[in-house]
């Protein structure tokens, strides 16, 4: 369930797939299909990105990219700064998803300087959280995101309208999920963190769920307290499943 006054955004990371034939011919079917409530977002890979903002152009859906460098410019072969992606046309930013946290040794000081140069370019930073399967296990779920959070957003988060993403490292790409109630016990700790850090701005901020979300589960996680939509990996792949899934954050109370 939304939380009351806030839009849901339903966001799509392509990851490292497709071509750029598969990448016009995905986004294309999500124009096309796109419908009011939520608002709609697909995240392709670097070098995608200026075509499929083009021909999202005037369309009812953003284009995001799926990282940044903490740098505006200069000698970082291989990496792309935030003011490059604004000027591809991209308007959102994920960060610190758990795949670059894992495989590019992004702490949560990395994070906050990405998060900050994002907002510096004037991107809207999704920022990624989740605890691993043994600190589920050992009962450390909530402290874990709460470190995160408090580790990766800069102060500018809130004002910037930032969105956070709770991505349990154990339910992505896995078809796996939490419980329903373990979901909304997560986003009830990150909306009361997120208050406590930025006041009364903090409570009307999105906060996704992420974790091979589905058209099978999505009616039942977006119906959830503090659930503002979803970061979809897999099923965003497919045009029929992301869509299902707009529909059913359009379809949730709120
Ligand atoms: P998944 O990925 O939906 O394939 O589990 C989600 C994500 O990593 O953002």
């Amino acid at each position: 369930m939304a939380t009351p006054g806030v839009r849901p955004l339903i966001a799509g990371n392509w990851k490292m797939n497709g071509s750029t034939a598969e990448a016009a011919a995905l986004a294309g079917a999500v124009a096309a299909g796109a419908g009011p409530g939520p608002d709609l977002l697909v995240c392709p890979p670097f070098p995608y990105l200026p075509g499929v903002a083009a021909a999202l152009a005037g369309k009812p859906v953003a284009v995001g990219a799926q990282d940044c460098h903490a740098a505006a410019k200069g000698a970082h072969t291989g990496d792309v700064s935030a003011p490059m992606l604004k000027d591809v046309g991209a308007t959102y930013v994920i960060l610190g998803h758990s795949e670059r946290r894992a495989n590019h040794a992004e702490t949560d000081a990395a994070v906050r300087a990405k998060t900050e140069a994002a907002l510096a370019a004037g991107l809207t930073p999704i920022v990624c959280v989740g605890e691993s399967e043994a600190e589920r296990l050992a009962g450390e779920a909530e402290a874990v995101v709460t470190s995160q959070l408090d580790g990766s957003l800069p102060d500018g988060f809130a004002a910037a309208g930032g969105v956070v993403a709770y991505e349990p490292v154990w339910a992505i790409g896995t078809g796996r999920t939490p419980t329903e109630a373990e979901i909304a016990a997560v986003h009830a700790t990150i909306r009361a963190r997120l208050v406590a850090r930025f006041g009364a701005a903090g409570g009307g901020l999105r906060i996704l769920y992420g974790g091979s979300m589905k058209p099978s589960n999505a009616v039942a996680i977006l119906a959830l307290a503090n659930v503002d939509g979803g970061l979809i990996g897999g099923a965003s792949l497919v045009a029929a499943d992301f869509l299902a899934i707009a529909q059913a954050a359009a379809a949730a109370p709120r």
